[in-house]
This record gives structure tokens, sequence and C-alpha cells, in this order.
């Protein structure tokens, strides 16, 4: 065994799919949690996100530890775009490498999609998700993004 310290604690966690609706109230909490990085919406009523896992039931990952909800991600694939949600991690699991393994599976199973581009929106006073971003390959686009109610 080496002596070095594990300074990878990645393998201590595990990633697998959102299951309706049991893991709904330890998700909400996670975001809840999360600061104002994260904006809990109409979109994450409890019937809202039953419609999203009826549609990309195998997009939206949690990242598990000793039974624990520590993080999340929810992706979405419409057949030309892909998008990335709600990407948290709790507080106590962050710089551990736990958004990118996340970030890792989703984009696994978007190119097996066929995604070849996605997007995620982010609120510009979160540096500290924007300093991820940048880091991470994500190219900020000079454009207006408009959303309308129905
Ligand atoms: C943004 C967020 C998801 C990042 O989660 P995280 O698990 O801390 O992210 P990671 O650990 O994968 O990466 C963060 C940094 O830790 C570093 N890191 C990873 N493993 C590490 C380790 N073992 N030791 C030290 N640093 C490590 C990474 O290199 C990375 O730094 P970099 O950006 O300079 O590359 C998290 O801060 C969060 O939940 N924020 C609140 C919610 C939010 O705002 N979400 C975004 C909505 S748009």
């Amino acid at each position: 065994m080496s002596d070095q310290p594990d300074t990878d604690a990645r393998h201590l966690f595990s990633i697998r799919e959102f299951v309706f609706p049991q893991d709904y109230p330890a998700v909400i909490a996670l975001w809840q949690a999360a600061g104002e990085g994260i904006q809990i919406r109409r979109s994450d009523r409890l019937e809202e996100i039953q419609k999203k896992v009826q549609r990309d039931p195998d997009l939206f990952l949690l990242a598990e530890h000793q039974g624990k909800v520590i993080g999340s991600v929810m992706g979405g694939f419409d057949g030309r775009r892909g998008m990335m949600y709600h990407l948290a991690v709790a507080l106590e699991y962050r710089k551990q490498g736990l958004a990118t393994l996340l970030v890792e599976e989703l984009e696994k199973r978007l190119r097996m999609k066929g995604c070849i581009r996605y997007y995620l929106l982010v609120t510009k006073d979160n540096h500290t998700a924007i300093q991820y971003y940048e880091n991470h390959g994500w190219e900020l686009m000079d454009l207006y993004t408009y959303a309308k109610d129905l």
C-alpha cells in the first residue's frame, strides 16, 4: 500500500440515476442548502420533476456517499442541443472532484444519445460556478437568453 495521502476521494462516491419519487425530498434539501446558485422554481415541483424523469430518466444523476445524496446534475437532450441544470454538491463535499464526476457521466450519456453541444445557465454573480465552468471547457456565449412562461 502507498504511503501517499489519498488526494483523489472520487472513488468513495457513487453516481446513480435519480429515482422518482423516493429521491425527491433529499434532492430538494440538497438544492435548498446549495446557496443562491440553485434557484428552486416551478419546474422543481414534484409533478414537474416527474415529467422530467419520464422524458430523460437516464440524465438525472445523483452522487451518493454512504447512502446520503450529496450531489446532483440534471441533463436534457431535445435531439439538437443538450442542457445541464442544477449541478450542485453539498458544501462539505466540494473541491473533491464530485461535480466533475457528475458532469463527466452526464457528458458520456449525452454523447451516447448523439448530442454534440450542450448549454447551461448560470447567474452572473455565481463566481464559484463561473470559475468552475471556465476551467472545464465551457465558453461564454454573447447572447441574450429569453424565457416565456406557458
Ligand atoms: C459549482 C459546484 C457544483 C462545484 O462542485 P465541486 O464538487 O466543488 O467541483 P469539483 O470538486 O469537481 O471542482 C472544483 C474544484 O476543486 C478542485 N478539486 C477537485 N478535486 C480536488 C481534490 N481532491 N483536492 C483539491 N481540489 C480538488 C478542482 O480542480 C476544481 O478546481 P478547478 O475549477 O480550478 O478545476 C459547487 O461549488 C456547488 O455546488 N455550488 C453551488 C451550486 C451552484 O451554484 N451550482 C451551479 C449552478 S449553475
